[in-house]
């Protein structure tokens, strides 16, 4: 499946939000580097950031087990289930939130990776 990829930094810096209905729009004409904003292809065996890694592409991540939130993206298009059993609040999970060593998009997809500093992440993490 296709992903399109865009970094939560340059969202932050640049005041869009989440909910922006042309958020990949705007990134699309951001003139972003593609460390920041493009596509890539996941292979069927591979989790989202093993996808990312494979391109080259230095996605945050710490347990690699899902323990950690550390490689938290925001799923905004598309669906990306997670294993019965995770470590995500309930309420991050029904926002779309998603821990990208362990899952990857069953569709393709529009995500934003490097949400571990989202503010509604942090509240609900800290
Ligand atoms: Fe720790 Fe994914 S790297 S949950």
């Amino acid at each position: 499946v296709k992903v399109e990829y865009l970094n939560y930094e340059v969202m932050a810096d640049r005041l869009w939000e989440l909910t922006d209905d042309d958020l990949f729009e705007k990134a699309a004409d951001g003139g972003l580097s593609p460390e920041d904003y493009g596509e890539f292809y996941v292979r069927d065996s591979e989790s989202l950031l093993e996808a990312a890694e494979r391109q080259g592409y230095a996605w945050p991540f710490a347990c690699r087990g899902g323990a950690c939130t550390n490689c938290a993206v925001a799923v905004v298009e598309g669906e990306m289930p997670s294993p019965s059993s995770h470590i995500l609040p309930k309420e991050l999970h029904d926002r779309g939130i998603r821990l990208s060593c362990i899952v990857a998009p069953e569709t393709d997809a529009k995500i934003v990776y490097n949400v571990k500093n989202l503010p509604a992440v942090q509240d609900l993490l800290l």
